[in-house]
């Protein structure tokens, strides 16, 4: 995994287009992967949310209307340029009083112990320096029995998407990604990390190992992506 330094100036080089490339890219579905986690979410009924990895805030920005008006959410990240990017989708979409967007790592985050209901991450721990740093500070800010999910690509075994999926990884996408966004060395990373980054049971273990209770993972477009929903340590969480 390249240093956070590298991350964070290649998500500030493609946060104008970051959106665009996302919705071209995956020809809409990717507004559907984070509805789903909309979804489970709004059934544990949170109070707090925290949107990790945030981006330009789109997954927070799902899950806002799934789940009561009383909700708070913060996310965070590390690029500045993504960060303006959800605050200005936040306020022209009426949530600004309560969804804020700050500055900070996943792997050290300025918030306190048990601070939140629910955590989740969309598309990002594929990118730290350190699941088994962030996993734990996930638990740290976790309420007892909180719940956290992760959004992200995996593998797929479905036929045929197993052999069209590399070749349009690989050869489709840098290329598409780079013409919209300038910058095909961002997408030939995102290849290159997909191909990389464990596979659906292997981060299970990586998350258990890290101390989430009750792993498992649900598959979306045949494994293209997959939700990993665990639990910190502690009473569930109940619905309120
Ligand atoms: C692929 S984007 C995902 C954005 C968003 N969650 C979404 O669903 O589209 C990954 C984001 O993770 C952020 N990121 C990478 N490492 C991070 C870290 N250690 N702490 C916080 N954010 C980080 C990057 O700046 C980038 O905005």
């Amino acid at each position: 995994m390249p240093p956070r330094r590298q991350i964070r100036a290649m998500f500030e080089s493609i946060s104008g287009r970051y959106d665009l490339g996302n919705r071209v890219l995956s020809l809409g579905i990717d507004r559907r992967w984070r509805r789903y986690v909309s979804l489970q979410i709004a059934k544990l009924h949170p109070c707090t949310v925290l949107d990790l990895c945030c981006g330009s805030g789109d997954l927070a920005l799902s899950v806002l209307p799934a789940v009561p008006e009383a909700t708070r959410c913060v996310g965070i990240d590390l690029a500045e340029g993504m960060l303006s990017q959800a605050r200005s989708k936040a306020e022209k979409r009426g949530h600004a009083h309560h969804l804020a967007f700050l500055a900070g790592d996943i792997e050290n985050m300025p918030f306190p112990d048990h601070a939140f209901d629910v955590a989740m991450v969309g598309f990002g721990i594929r990118n730290v320096e350190s699941i088994p740093n962030a996993i734990r500070e996930v638990i740290r800010v976790l309420r007892p029995g909180g719940t956290f999910f992760s959004l992200e690509f995996s593998k797929t075994n479905s036929f045929p998407l197993k052999y069209l999926y590399p070749f349009y990884l690989h050869h489709v996408l840098p290329r598409v990604g780079g013409w919209i966004s300038g910058e095909p060395g961002a997408y030939r990373y995102l290849a290159e990390s997909i191909t990389a980054f464990p596979d659906q049971p292997s981060l299970a273990s990586a998350f258990e190992a890290g101390g989430l209770q009750d792993v498992h993972w649900t598959n979306l477009s045949g494994g293209i992506v997959a939700v990993h929903v665990g639990r910190a340590p502690g009473a569930a969480l109940q619905g309120r």
